[in-house]
């Protein structure tokens, strides 16, 4: 049933793990928006901001941070890029994609580094100021099928994704899990993907949902 967004124009956020294909599939996705001339912002965590691309070089450079630090850290470049960039987008008019958000920190920091997940959501509502995505999009590969695209285009540009792809991969399948968890838990929210296949496919059932979520058609 086509859902009207919360805000004054869509928010939605891609998530997955490492080479699941979100970057492909949010420029896909902005592509398709702006053809129908809706005005699109894409924005990327950590990043965008200042004090996101600071954050972004933190994390890239400290391969020993615990995940709490690296939590606070994701939570602290969220808030500025909440405040500076996306409310006033969404009140401009904007769809704001986000590539990453929130629950990025909940299946990463909290299902592969053990972080309490309570605790950590309750650092989110800090960040964001409760403000949630209309429309969640898991991208859903196994980690063996996303760290093997090393080629993907993708991930060839994430500097900081190589931090996290070095780690076990009982890491990633506990992100893997945390994710589907997530989207299991609010089926409102989120739409699950399977991201195994080629992308064009992909972007033609992300395009389904999110046209159908929205009435766009
Ligand atoms: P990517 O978006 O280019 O994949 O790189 C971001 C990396 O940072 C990726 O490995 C996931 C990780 N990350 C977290 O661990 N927690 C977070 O909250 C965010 C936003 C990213």
């Amino acid at each position: 049933m086509p859902r009207r967004s919360v805000h004054k124009a869509p928010f939605i956020s891609f998530e997955g793990g490492e080479g699941a294909g979100k970057t492909t599939q949010v420029e896909l996705l902005r592509q398709r928006l702006e053809s129908l001339n809706l005005p699109v912002l894409v924005v990327r965590e950590p990043g965008t901001t200042r004090l996101g691309e600071q954050v972004r070089d933190i994390i890239k450079s400290q391969s020993n941070n615990v995940p709490a630090a690296d939590a606070l850290l994701f939570m602290a470049a969220r808030a500025q890029l909440m405040h500076d960039v996306i409310v006033p987008e969404l009140n401009n008019g904007t769809t704001v994609i986000g590539d990453r958000f929130s629950d990025s920190t909940i299946a990463y920091q909290g299902y592969g580094g053990n972080l309490n997940l309570d605790r950590l959501r309750h650092a989110n509502e800090l960040a964001t100021n409760e403000v949630a995505p209309d429309l969640t999009i898991l991208l859903d590969v196994t980690p063996e099928t996303g760290l093997g695209r090393r080629d993907a285009e993708d991930d060839s540009t994430g500097e900081t994704q190589r931090r996290f792809e070095e780690l076990p991969m009982r890491f990633h399948r506990s992100v893997r899990r945390g994710y589907r968890e997530l989207a299991n838990r609010e089926p409102s929210r989120w739409i699950e993907i399977d991201a195994a296949r080629n992308p064009n496919e992909v972007a033609e059932d992300v395009w389904h949902h999110v046209s159908e979520f929205f009435d766009l058609n």
